[in-house]
C-alpha cells in the first residue's frame, strides 16, 4: 500500500529532512583521519536530539546505533566502531531522523583526507546518478524510469549496482512501498503519483555487484572487497518537477573545495 501525503504532511517531512541535512553538515565538520565512527555516531545523536528529533535507526530491528557508517568495501549498515578512519578511506554515513511524526533518510559518502582519483570518480559518479534518478521522479513516470536512469548512468562508466538493497517509500514508517531498485527497465513498475515520497539511494560498486553480509548480521560489504559508494535523498513526487525534500548543501558548505 502506497501512502500519499497531503501538502501539509509534505511540509512536515521537509522539516524532518532539514534537520537530517543539517546533521549531515555537522558530521561533515568532523570527518577526518583519526576520528572514529563511534564519535561521529554520538555527534549525530546529540545534534538530532538537541534539535527536537529522534535518531530513528537506533533500535530499529535491534540496530545498535544512530548512524550507519560503512567504510571502503562496506556497502551499507556498517556499525560504528572505535577504529580510527585513515587518510584515503571513504565512509558512507547513512541515517534517519524522526521529527513531526515523519522519518527522513539520507546518505553521504565522505572522502577521508586525500583519496585516489579512482575513488573520487566512483563518488562523483554515484552522486551524479542520484540526481539523474531524481530527474525521473515526477508524476506520471514509473519507478523503473528512476531505476533504469541510475543503472544506465553508472554502468556506462564501468560500475555495478547493488541489487539486494533498494530505495523505498518513506513517511510515518521508515520503509514504505514502493521499493525503488537501482536497476530496472524503463516504463516498468508502479506509476509515480503526486504525494508519494520516496528515498532514492544508489549503492554503486567499483568492482562486481556481489555483496556478503558480515557475521555481525548487519554490515553488507562487497564480495571482492573493492570500494562502494552510496548517496541518498528523499523526494516528493509532484507534477512537472521533483520536489527534493533534503539537500547536501550543508555538507557542501563545510567541505568547500574538498567537495566532490
Ligand atoms: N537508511 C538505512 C536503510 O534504509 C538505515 C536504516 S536504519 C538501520 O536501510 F537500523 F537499519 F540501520
Ligand atoms: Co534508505
Amino acid at each position: 500500500m502506497i501512502y500519499l501525503k497531503t501538502d501539509e504532511e509534505i511540509e512536515l517531512m521537509r522539516d524532518s529532512n532539514l534537520l537530517l541535512a543539517q546533521t549531515m553538515g555537522e558530521i561533515a565538520k568532523w570527518v577526518a583521519p583519526g576520528i572514529t565512527t563511534l564519535k561521529l555516531d554520538s555527534i549525530a545523536e546529540q545534534f538530532i536530539r538537541d534539535n527536537g528529533g529522534v535518531p530513528s535507526c537506533l533500535g530499529y530491528s535491534g540496530y545498535p546505533n544512530s548512524i550507519c557508517a560503512s567504510v571502503n568495501e562496506q556497502v551499507v549498515h556498517g556499525i560504528p566502531s572505535n577504529k580510527e578512519l585513515k587518510d584515503g578511506d571513504i565512509v558512507s554515513i547513512d541515517f534517519c531522523v524522526l521529527k513531526n511524526g515523519f522519518h527522513s533518510d539520507s546518505t553521504y559518502t565522505f572522502p577521508v583526507g586525500e583519496v585516489s582519483y579512482e575513488v573520487r570518480r566512483l563518488l562523483k559518479t554515484t552522486k551524479e546518478s542520484l540526481y539523474v534518478g531524481i530527474e525521473q521522479a515526477v508524476e506520471g513516470k514509473r519507478v523503473g524510469d528512476i531505476s533504469n536512469a541510475i543503472q544506465t548512468y553508472c554502468e556506462k562508466r564501468g560500475y555495478s549496482l547493488v541489487r539486494e538493497m533498494c530505495g523505498h517509500g518513506i513517511g510515518r514508517q521508515m520503509h514504505e512501498s514502493p521499493e525503488v531498485p537501482n536497476f530496472g527497465r524503463r516504463g516498468c513498475g508502479p506509476v509515480l503519483r503526486s504525494g508519494m515520497v520516496i528515498a532514492i539511494e544508489p549503492m554503486v560498486n567499483m568492482g562486481s555487484r556481489n555483496i556478503v553480509i558480515e557475521r555481525d548480521g548487519w554490515t553488507a560489504r562487497t564480495k571482492d572487497r573493492k570500494p562502494s559508494a552510496h548517496y541518498e535523498l528523499c523526494v516528493a513526487i509532484r507534477e512537472g518537477a521533483p520536489d527534493v525534500l533534503s539537500t547536501f548543501k550543508y555538507v557542501e558548505e563545510v567541505l568547500g573545495d574538498k567537495f566532490i
